[in-house]
């Protein structure tokens, strides 16, 4: 009867004690509770929310009904998450970045799912590096080089897997409360003593809007911090990939441009050292964010960033000569096709979902969790906002399988860029919270 209590309390909108949501989301991952209680509850919520204190609660209930990592290394163990995008392989530079700067890293993250990219698929297209870690292995690399990024096992927050699966299924992914549950559970379950989160707003966003990105951003810094997570977030703009790249090997060759020889204009790059420093402040390492991502600069120009990603990448199974021979190991797909403007002015919109739908379509990405993928096939130069352009300026280069895919995701490439007299890139960072 206590599941139908907790069910009558949410249904009223109220918000149930911290043991009721402990016992209930225990019961998510032991399978007590049954599939149409688990929707009704994400329905419940979705309709009626939650309050701050038990939103914190479900947190830490999603938390612990799993394992939680504990680590014993010589100095702070931070995080980052980004509620995802296109072109953003920021994980990639930041790892090791962090690790150059005296901070651990044990990443644990995700696979692509839609038209939005996932940081192991960008990984995984180098060639033998494996991103299923058993835990004493990711212990032992990020020991070792001070970072590792690896898939999340099944025993990280297993009630958020249930409920998140459900969600889908029950047209309740869009409630805040439930979002921030998700994210921060498997964040909380990793282990580390600092967070920083980049939350995107535009048309290649979870989030569409400012606005919304700036809420969620808001409600996961409070329930983090009330999580006893100290945490930092980044309101960050998605009207256009953060790379000009989308696809995985072409976002590996960008984050190698961004270690090798980094421009802190570009935006893989600005976006990573602005999230280095602010996850410095809170690991105590600097007093302002600025002197973080100063520092942190340092770090990518002596090349030391570069080097924890090569021994990263040599750790986890890829070629131990990776950064001196990567376009010798990254799959090239065999077609390459630039799509011409067709028209003059300056960029004016970007459809980052047409464009992240045309990577899928070319075989980048997955409609379906499981779905194999082709690491070689995406866009790249892909022109950002503001750019101005003749009727024969390329606005995107096209890596495809084969001409007649090219085909077709030309027309669809060239509308997703929209052209007109005055086109202005937006700012990067709209903001932050925390
Ligand atoms: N990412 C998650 O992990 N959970 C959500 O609910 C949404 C995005």
């Amino acid at each position: 009867m206590q599941a139908q209590r907790i069910l009558g309390q949410i249904r009223a909108g109220q918000s149930p004690h911290a043991e009721d949501l402990t016992w209930f989301a225990q019961g998510l991952g032991d399978g007590r509770i049954s599939d149409a209680q688990a929707g009704a509850f994400a329905m419940g919520i979705c309709r009626n929310g939650l309050d701050m204190a038990a939103t914190v609660a479900l947190t830490k209930a999603m938390r612990d009904s799993g394992e939680v990592l504990q680590w014993d290394l010589p100095g702070p163990v931070v995080d980052k998450h980004s509620t995802g995008g296109l072109g953003d392989a920021v994980s990639l530079v930041l790892a090791p970045l962090l690790a150059a700067c005296g901070l651990y890293v044990p990443m644990l993250s995700g696979r692509g799912l839609g038209h939005t990219g996932g940081t192991l698929d960008k990984l995984e297209a180098i060639p033998g590096l494996v991103t299923e870690l058993p835990q004493d292995a990711l212990a032992r690399i990020t020991g070792q080089t001070g970072c590792a990024i690896a898939a999340a096992s099944p025993q990280i927050a297993p009630a958020d897997a249930r409920l998140y699966a459900l969600r889908d299924e029950t047209a309740t992914v869009e409630s805040l409360p439930l979002i921030v549950a998700s994210i921060l559970s498997k964040k909380l379950a990793g282990g580390a003593s600092a967070l920083v989160l980049d939350v995107k707003g535009g048309s290649g966003a979870f989030m569409q809007t400012r606005e919304a990105a700036k809420e969620l951003a808001r409600a996961l810094v409070e329930t983090a911090q009330g999580c006893g997570l100290p945490t930092r977030a980044l309101i960050t703009d998605m009207n256009q990939p953060v790379a000009p790249a989308i696809g995985n090997a072409l976002e590996v060759i960008e984050v190698l441009d961004v270690l090798r020889a980094p421009r802190p204009e570009q935006r893989l790059c600005q976006l990573s050292l602005a999230l280095a420093g602010e996850v410095m402040v809170l690991a105590g390492q600097v007093e302002s964010a600025e002197q973080g991502a100063r520092q942190a600069l340092t770090k990518l120009t002596d090349g030391s960033a570069a080097e924890r990603f090569a021994d990263m990448v040599m750790a986890q199974g890829g070629p131990g000569d990776f950064l001196e021979r990567s376009q010798a190991y990254l799959p090239q797909a065999p077609v390459a096709r630039p799509v011409l403007a067709g028209d003059a002015g300056k960029i004016a919109v970007i459809d980052g979902r047409a464009l992240g739908q045309v990577v899928m379509m070319l075989g980048g990405g997955r409609a379906r969790a499981g779905e194999a993928i082709d690491p070689s096939v995406g866009l790249s130069a892909v022109a950002g906002l503001g750019t101005p352009v003749d009727a024969q300026t390329p606005v995107a280069v096209i890596h495809a399988r084969s001409e007649a895919e090219a085909d077709e995701a030309e027309a669809a490439v060239r509308a997703g860029f929209q052209i007109a007299q005055i086109g202005v890139a937006p700012p990067l960072i709209h903001g932050r919270a925390g």
